[in-house]
C-alpha cells in the first residue's frame, strides 16, 4: 500500500484553482521528485497534504491518505498529531520552520517529548543523537545554539534531524536544497538518501530543478500550472521525456547538449485559463487539437474500492476478542454496501466490506466494531466463505493472491502522445 496517496487533489484560492486534479502516490522507501516551473503548485501539493495551505486556500476536491488514514477527513487535532511525527516536511528556508528564538537541540527535543512521550532528558539526549546523525560538527554544542549561529548548510541539517526524530512514514522535502551551493546541496541530498533508507521513509522530493530531482528520484511527476503533466519512472521521463513541456525542462538543463535551449514564455496566469492545453502558447508543436487541454493518458488513477481494499493484510474477525488489531473484514447488509457507502466506510476505516448479512449477535458485534473503531458490523465468517463472497461480490479470483502493481508507467498529458502523429513532432529547436 502507498505510504502516500493523493487522488485528484484541487486547491483553490477564491475561484481560481491552483491546483487542477493532481494524483500521486508515494511508496515506503521510493523517493517521488515533484519537478516543474515556479509557480506551478509543487509547494500547495506539500501545504495541502499538511494541512497547512496559507490563509485563502482550501482543498475544493479530492482525497489525499497517509496509509490508510484520510487526511482530509481528520480533525485538526488530530492531523496536528501527524504532523511532524507520521508525517514531516523540510523547507527551503529552516528559518520557517526552526525558532529563532529558541536552542535547536531543545526544538528537537521538543518535538520528542510531544510526538514521543520522552522524558524531557531522554529527548535531550536523543536530540543530540540525532544531530550526529546528521553529521554535524560537535553535536553536543550545536545542540545549544541558536539557529542564526549556524552555517546555511547546519541550519538545513538540524532541519532534517528534526524532520527524521519521530521516524515519520513520509517526507516532504521542498526544495531542501535550494539555498545551497552545490557541494552542499549534494550533501543535503545524500544524508536525506541514507537516513530514508535506514527508517524506510518515503520522500516526496519537490524542485524546480530537473538536475537535482533526477539525480535521487525514483519516479517523477512533471508540474505544469497546477496538473501533473508527464509522470513515469525516473529513467524514462529523464531518457525518454513523452511531453513537450517535460523536453523543454530537460533542453533547459545544462548538460551534454551542446547548447542550452530554454522554454519560450511564461507559465499561464491560473485565473485566465480556458479551456485549450495550458501549454500551447509556449508549445511548438501545438495543432488544431489543442484547444482542449488532453488528460494523462493513464493518469494515477484513483483505486477503487475494491483496489485499495484487496491491498490489505486483511484479517478475519472473532467477535469474542474485543482486541482487533490491524484490518477487519466486515459484513454489512446489502443495502448499506452500495458503492457510495463501501468507499467512505472502507477507505476511512481500513475495513474491507464484503459481503451482505447481518450479524448474527448484535451486541458481540457491536463491540467488536467498538474495537475495531468502526461503524460497521463485523461479523464471524470462516475464511473460504469470505473468499466466496468476495468473488462473488467483486467478480474474478480472490483478491489474496493480488499483487502489488509495478508502476513503471510513463506518460504524458499531451494529445501528441496520446495520438502518435497527431500534428508536426518537430524538435524544440527546429
Ligand atoms: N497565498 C496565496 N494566495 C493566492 N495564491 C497563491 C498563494 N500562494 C500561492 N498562490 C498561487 O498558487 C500557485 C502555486 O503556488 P506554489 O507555491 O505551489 O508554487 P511552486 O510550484 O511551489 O513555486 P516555487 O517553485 O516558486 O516555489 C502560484 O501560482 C501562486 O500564484
Ligand atoms: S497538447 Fe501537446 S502538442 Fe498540444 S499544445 Fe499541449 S503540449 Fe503542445
Ligand atoms: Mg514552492
Amino acid at each position: 500500500m502507498p505510504a502516500l496517496e493523493i487522488i485528484d487533489l484541487r486547491v483553490a484560492f477564491g475561484p481560481v484553482e491552483v491546483l487542477r486534479g493532481v494524483s500521486l502516490s508515494v511508496e515506503p522507501r521510493e523517493t517521488l521528485g515533484i519537478v516543474g516551473e515556479s509557480g506551478c503548485g509543487k509547494s500547495m501539493t506539500g501545504l495541502a497534504v499538511m494541512g497547512l495551505l496559507p490563509p485563502g486556500g482550501r482543498v475544493s476536491g479530492g482525497r489525499i491518505f497517509l496509509g490508510d488514514t484520510d487526511l482530509l477527513a481528520l480533525p485538526e487535532r488530530k492531523l496536528r498529531e501527524l504532523r511532524g511525527s507520521d508525517i514531516a516536511m523540510v523547507f527551503q528556508d529552516p528559518f520557517t520552520s526552526l525558532n529563532p528564538m529558541m536552542r535547536v537541540g531543545r526544538q528537537i527535543a521538543e518535538a520528542l517529548s510531544l510526538h514521543q512521550g520522552l522524558s524531557r532528558r531522554k529527548a535531550r539526549r536523543r536530540a543530540v543523537e540525532q544531530l550526529e546523525a546528521v553529521k554535524v560538527p560537535a553535536p553536543k554544542s550545536m545542540a545549544r545554539k541558536f539557529p542564526h549561529q549556524l552555517s546555511g548548510g547546519q541550519r538545513q541539517r538540524v532541519m532534517v534531524a528534526m524532520a527524521f526524530a519521530c521516524h515519520p512514514k513520509v517526507l516532504i522535502a521542498d526544495e531542501p536544497t535550494t539555498a545551497l551551493d552545490v557541494t552542499l546541496q549534494a550533501q543535503i541530498l545524500v544524508l536525506l538518501k541514507e537516513l530514508q533508507e535506514q527508517q524506510g521513509t518515503a520522500v516526496l522530493l519537490i524542485s524546480h530543478d530537473i538536475g537535482v530531482i533526477g539525480s535521487v528520484s525514483d519516479r517523477i511527476a512533471v508540474y505544469y500550472a497546477g496538473r501533473v503533466v508527464e509522470h513515469g519512472s525516473a529513467e524514462a521521463v529523464l531518457k525518454t521525456p513523452v511531453h513537450p513541456y517535460t523536453q523543454g525542462l530537460l533542453g533547459a538543463l545544462p548538460g551534454d547538449t551542446e547548447r542550452l535551449v530554454s522554454i519560450p514564455g511564461r507559465p499561464p496566469d491560473f485565473a485566465t485559463l480556458g479551456a485549450e492545453c495550458s501549454f500551447a502558447p509556449r508549445c511548438a508543436h501545438r495543432f488544431e487539437k489543442c484547444s482542449i487541454e488532453p488528460s494523462l493518458l493513464a493518469p494515477a488513477k484513483p483505486k477503487t474500492a475494491e483496489q485499495r481494499a484487496l491491498e490489505h493484510d486483511f484479517r478475519f474477525v472473532d467477535l469474542d476478542n474485543t482486541e482487533i488489531p490491524g484490518n477487519v473484514i466486515a459484513l454489512l447488509p446489502e443495502k448499506a454496501a452500495r458503492k457510495h457507502e463501501l468507499v467512505p466506510v472502507k477507505l476511512l476505516q481500513n475495513v474491507l466490506v464484503v459481503a451482505m448479512s447481518e450479524p448474527a449477535d448484535k451486541k458481540a458485534a457491536n463491540a467488536a466494531r467498538t474495537a475495531a473503531g468502526c461503524r460497521i458490523l463485523p461479523v464471524m465468517a470462516d475464511r473460504a466463505a469470505i473468499l466466496r463472497a468476495i468473488t462473488k461480490h467483486y467478480g474474478g479470483e480472490p483478491p489474496v493472491q493480488a499483487e502489488e502493481p509495478q508502476d513503471t508507467e510513463h506518460t504524458g498529458a499531451c494529445w501528441l502522445v496520446q495520438e502518435p502523429g497527431a500534428g508536426a513532432r518537430e524538435t524544440m529547436d527546429d
